[in-house]
């Protein structure tokens, strides 16, 4: 069944100039591309955003980093798309992720990992309504 998960090429990844072989990859790999946009997020867009995350001592960081400049976000679609574009991610700290993943490939540390992944179905259609509206989906 097709399901649709949530993603963000990260500031970092935006101003290397990574964006476009990271799309070439979410294509290459199957995925749908049901709505994409550039947005630069303020600190209190990003703050609501990850939200759940407040109480982590990382929060403050997360939240500058990611209102630091541009990113794309973009809602993606495909058979097992959350548990497969956290898969093409890789794990969370780049050093860490798996070879060939779009963290090794383009992440610099763990504040710096060049993509955001929705984790579940639940967080999946919060995170997509967040930041797109339905006519936004094509
Ligand atoms: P994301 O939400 O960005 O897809 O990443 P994730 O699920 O793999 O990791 P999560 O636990 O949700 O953390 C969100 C982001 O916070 C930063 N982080 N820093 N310093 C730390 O220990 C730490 N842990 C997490 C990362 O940038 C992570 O992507
Ligand atoms: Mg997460």
């Amino acid at each position: 069944m097709l399901e649709k998960t949530f993603a963000i090429i990260k500031p970092d990844a935006v101003a290397a100039k990574n964006a476009g072989k990271i799309i070439d990859r979410i294509e290459a790999e199957g995925f749908a591309i049901k709505g994409m946009k550039k947005i630069h997020m303020s600190k209190a867009v990003a703050e609501k955003f990850y939200f759940v995350h407040r109480e982590r001592p990382f929060y403050n960081d997360l939240t500058s980093f990611m209102s630091s400049g541009p990113c794309i976000v973009m809602c993606l679609e495909k058979e097992n798309a959350i548990k497969d574009w956290r898969g093409l991610m890789g794990a969370t700290n780049p050093e860490a992720a798996e070879e060939g993943t779009l963290r090794k490939l383009f992440g610099k540390n763990i504040d710096n990992n060049a993509v955001h992944g929705s984790d579940a179905p639940e967080t999946a259609a919060e995170e997509v309504a967040f930041f797109f509206s339905g006519v936004e989906l094509v």
